[in-house]
């Protein structure tokens, strides 16, 4: 039985301000090599607009931990609720520049990005590595699994898209620690898209046929995981996840955030659930999204927000005149 949503459907507009200002200020690092100084300028824009939203929101998969990350720490207040306790109580998940070096190198597909959920329907995850598997809608349940091997997948994959391994493209990104999944994916014949960044796009391109993407397999970012399985909340798809620790200390901070079982495979459901804003502004132009443009006084954006429990897409495409 499905219960009332504690989030505002106009919500869904508001939360859109929030990755553009992260893009547009980023705009300015495009192409300056500096990756730190565009994730940081998104980082203070994003910030002062969450500030402005009437929530109360807490950041759960933000840009580290408190003692390591001055802004959008995980467990940071934002919102303008806050100081007046007016406001829906909600989560936030949020990656002010996802690519930071193909922001810094002016290459493709690099985009702002946030998801907004009721209060503890985010996975609250450390910035760990993360297992992940996805594939689009409209498939049966359970199609793909984590656990199998890459050849099963991609043979049941197959089976049930009606078509050739050779006919499937499998998106990965290009790493070294992939070598073993490129090699089983090549001796089954299909086709790989090695993505150097930008594993979030990756996993929604699943779902898009216009890009021929039919599955994303590989290990990056655990909060692009949560953030990318909160798009295919609303967008429709399959995705699994498992955090991967590298060390003792990765394991420590899992435990300090109250993630007892290590080894624990989460569906899409567990990394996102309960009602699901996902947002995301384009910073450069990629299959997604167009970049941030500048033209005749006036600064462009191009986003999309979607929401799970309506499914409802909207492309907006923002103009904003720049004072002189
Ligand atoms: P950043 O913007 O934080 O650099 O992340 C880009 C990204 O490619 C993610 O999309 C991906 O999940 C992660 O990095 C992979 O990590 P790594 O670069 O360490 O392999």
């Amino acid at each position: 039985m499905s219960t009332a949503s504690k989030l505002d459907r106009n919500l869904t507009l508001e939360a859109v301000r929030v990755t553009e200002a992260g893009a547009i200020a980023s705009f300015d690092w495009i192409g300056m090599g500096n990756e730190k100084q565009a994730d940081q300028a998104a980082v203070d824009a994003m910030r002062n607009a969450l500030n402005g939203l009437a929530i109360r929101g807490t950041v759960v998969i933000g840009e580290g931990e408190r003692d390591e990350a001055p802004m959008l720490y995980i467990g940071e207040d934002v919102g303008a609720g806050h100081k007046n306790g007016t406001g829906p109580e909600v989560d936030i998940a949020l990656d002010p520049l996802e690519g930071t070096t193909i922001t810094a190198k002016a290459a493709p597909g690099s985009l702002s990005v946030m998801a907004l959920s009721e209060k503890g329907m985010l996975l609250n995850s450390p910035d760990v590595y993360m297992d992940k598997i996805a594939v689009g809608g409209g498939l049966p349940e359970g199609v793909v699994d984590l656990d199998n091997p890459v050849s099963e997948n991609l043979a049941s994959l197959a089976d049930a898209k009606g078509c050739a391994i050779a006919d499937l493209t499998v998106c990965v990104l290009d790493r070294p620690r992939h070598s073993e999944i490129i090699k089983e994916c090549r001796a089954a014949g299909a086709r790989i898209q090695l993505i150097p960044d930008g594993d979030i796009a990756g996993v929604i391109a699943t779902t898009d046929p216009e890009t021929a993407v039919d599955i994303y397999i590989g290990t990056g970012g655990a909060p692009e995981g949560v953030l990318a399985a909160a798009a295919l909340r609303c967008v429709g798809g399959q995705m699994q996840g498992r955090l991967v620790f590298r060390n003792a200390d990765e394991k420590e901070r899992a435990h300090r955030i109250g993630i007892t079982d290590l080894a624990r495979k989460y569906s899409m459901e567990e990394m996102a659930a309960g009602d699901v804003i996902f947002t995301a502004t384009g910073v450069t132009s990629g299959g997604m999204l167009r970049g941030v443009r500048r033209q005749h006084g006036v600064i462009i954006t191009d986003s999309v927000v979607m929401r799970s429990k309506t499914g409802t897409i909207r492309r907006i495409e923002g103009r904003r005149r720049i004072a002189s």
